[in-house]
């Protein structure tokens, strides 16, 4: 083995980085089953999960007009299509919140948090962006969200993770509660399900799937190819999760943060902050002086991150050309 090579060096940084926080055993679930829960203890530093619930419960009521009540409430307002409708509408996403990086510091910080950057890192490499960060506050519905991959490609999938999803549990998931479903080892299918095996409730539920328990302050990690849904919720109150969905920097990203963050927004974070979202992103030019102009911007970018901490840039996720 040649470790000059500077895929060796980055992959070697990103084992060193799994054993200092002490991961290695939630990344041998992780290859094992496609999933893996990672505890408050470990994944929330300085009760991380507390300073998101808390703003989440804020941004929720701003867009509904009702303070969410943990306890007894119902889903506030669910979203199907564009059209805001109630909670007899048994919407399966309940309330969607997008775009939290514009929200504040906690959602920088979740962002940045070392657990998530690892994981992320492990199975996306370091040039990893931010595809989209968002939550959902969902109380009880009859139906669930069924089975399917994040990965929406025709099979074979790629083995190796184009995407990943990093779900900040911010209220207990349990199977009662509408916890996140999984099937274990489902990332080796390289797949979608087909539709006879979507199914979470009723005589036809894969009777594959598993609830994920997890306590709030858990980030629940997961592979994009690894299929994964949500139980409905069968008891009173709302659940709330905040999925990270991270992907390879040549994925279509849900969200578009390409110099749509503020430069104070920045300024105050550390340089993989601009790669993480999407600031060094070479294409997506739209005319011929932005076709030079972007990926100067975006390997300026690479290259400060890459400086920051000590690591060769591999160029590999760069166009030559441009
Ligand atoms: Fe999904």
């Amino acid at each position: 083995m040649n470790i000059k090579d500077p895929a060796e060096i980055l992959r070697q940084a990103a084992w060193k980085e799994i054993q200092r926080l002490e991961l290695e055993l939630y990344v041998a679930d992780l290859d094992a089953n496609g999933f893996t829960v990672i505890p408050p203890s470990i994944a929330s530093p300085g009760d991380l999960h507390k300073r998101l619930l808390a703003r989440i419960l804020d941004l929720s009521e701003e867009d509904s007009g009702v303070r969410p009540d943990l306890v007894a409430g119902e889903n506030p307002v669910a979203f199907k299509g564009s059209e805001l409708v109630k909670a007899e509408d048994d919407a399966p996403f309940g309330q969607y919140i997008p775009s939290l990086i514009f929200e504040g510091p906690a959602f920088e910080e979740a962002l940045l948090n070392p657990v998530l950057l690892a994981m992320s890192t492990y199975l996306c490499g370091f040039s990893a962006v931010l595809s989209s960060m968002s939550c959902f506050v969902k109380g009880p519905t009859r139906s669930a969200l069924q089975l399917h991959a994040d990965t929406f490609l025709p099979a074979p999938m790629p083995a190796h993770a184009l995407l990943c999803n990093g779900t900040y549990v911010l209220t207990e998931f349990n199977r009662e509660n509408g916890a996140t479903a999984f099937v274990p080892g489902s990332h080796k299918f390289q797949r979608q399900p087909r539709e006879e095996e979507r199914f979470l409730t009723g005589q036809n539920a894969n009777s594959n799937a598993v609830a994920s328990e997890a306590a709030p302050g858990s980030l629940v990690f997961w592979h994009g190819n690894t299929w994964h849904g949500a139980f409905n919720r069968t008891v009173p109150g709302l659940r709330v999760s905040m999925p990270v969905l991270m992907a390879r920097p040549s994925m279509r990203t849900e969200e578009d943060l390409f110099g749509k963050i503020p430069q104070a927004v920045l300024d105050r974070n550390p340089a993989r902050f601009a790669v993480l979202t999407q600031q060094g992103i070479v294409n997506g030019w739209h005319s011929k002086e932005h076709s030079k102009l972007r990926p100067a911007q975006a390997r300026e970018v690479m290259r400060k991150f890459y400086e920051e901490v000590d690591l060769p840039n591999a160029d590999a996720d760069i166009p030559l050309y441009g």
